[in-house]
């Protein structure tokens, strides 16, 4: 049997056994996807656990991603970019890791706006932590040639945009519903507006229709920025894509079937995540 897991501190919250759990039935396959809660304390101590086979791979989630790419043999650029790993994969005892975010967001956003990159000039993105990382590499890999970062803590913004350095710039958080209007997309990467958050005051009067406004946050699934949004004519994008589809390269890795991102999947996590 092909084992695998994800490991985070806490772990027992993740969805992600649902996903994987749910291919490997599809794909009627003999494997297995196991939560294991590691503290970080004990990252390095569950790496060797891995290279003795007793794993093909698995995921990464808080607060291990980043303390666990220096322990493997092989990091891909994107991880390497991000600083962080949430894939990793055993390949002629070697280990990999991967950072599959970027690749889910822009996947679930291929999906939901066919061709949301020949119009998309100028993004707005709310947050600068790890999941505004992955979402600027992503819109800078795809050719968006103005990304505006805004945050709480400015000096982070302004961090994350030196680090990409042409075409992405840091304003002031109470600049963002000024810069409204001048998005193509816009994206929370913060955590407000999720449920047991404060809520995200995003004044989107000045919304033009047709603007894809993309939260990745999935609880409640239409959050109150996706719901004003739609009624300001926006097209929403919700975070439950990301979740599905930055799972896809993973189980390819491990199991050798590349899963695909159905709707009987989807209904099976909706049915999972609380209403607003
Ligand atoms: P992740 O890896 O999910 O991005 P993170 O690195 O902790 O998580 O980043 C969380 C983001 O949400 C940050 O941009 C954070 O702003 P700060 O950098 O100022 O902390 C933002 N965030 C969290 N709580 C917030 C709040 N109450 N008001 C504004 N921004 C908040």
């Amino acid at each position: 049997m092909t084992r695998c897991f994800i490991i985070g501190h806490p772990v027992a919250h993740s969805r992600s056994p649902m996903i994987h759990g749910h291919w490997l039935a599809e794909h009627g396959l003999n494997g297995s996807y196991e939560r294991v809660d590691v503290p970080p304390g004990e990252v390095a101590a569950f790496v060797a656990r891995i290279r003795t086979g007793e794993f093909a791979g698995g995921n990464v989630t808080v607060p291990n991603k980043e303390a666990v790419l220096p322990l493997l043999d092989h990091v891909s650029d994107t991880a390497r970019r991000m600083g962080a790993v949430n894939t990793i994969w055993r390949d002629g005892g070697k280990l990999h890791g991967d950072n599959t975010d970027a690749f889910g967001f822009l996947a679930h956003l291929d999906d939901r706006v066919a061709g949301w990159d020949r119009y998309v000039a100028t993004a707005l993105i709310l947050g600068a932590g790890g999941a505004a990382r992955a979402v600027v590499h992503g819109l800078a890999e795809r050719g968006v040639g103005r990304i505006i970062l805004v945050n709480r803590s400015s000096a982070r913004a302004e961090e994350l945009a030196a680090d990409f350095g042409t075409g992405v710039e840091a304003r002031r958080w109470e600049e963002a519903a000024a810069l409204v209007a001048a998005s193509d997309l816009i994206v929370n990467t913060t955590s407000l507006g999720m449920q047991g958050q404060p809520p995200l005051d995003l004044d989107l009067a000045g919304l033009r229709p047709g603007t894809i406004v993309d939260d990745i946050v999935y609880v409640p699934l239409e959050t109150t920025l996706l719901a004003q949004a739609r009624a300001r004519g926006g097209v929403p994008v919700d975070g439950l894509g990301m979740l599905l589809h930055q799972a896809i390269p993973g189980f390819e890795r491990w199991f050798g079937v590349r899963p695909q991102v159905t709707p009987a999947l989807r209904a099976l996590l909706e049915a999972d995540i609380p209403r607003a």
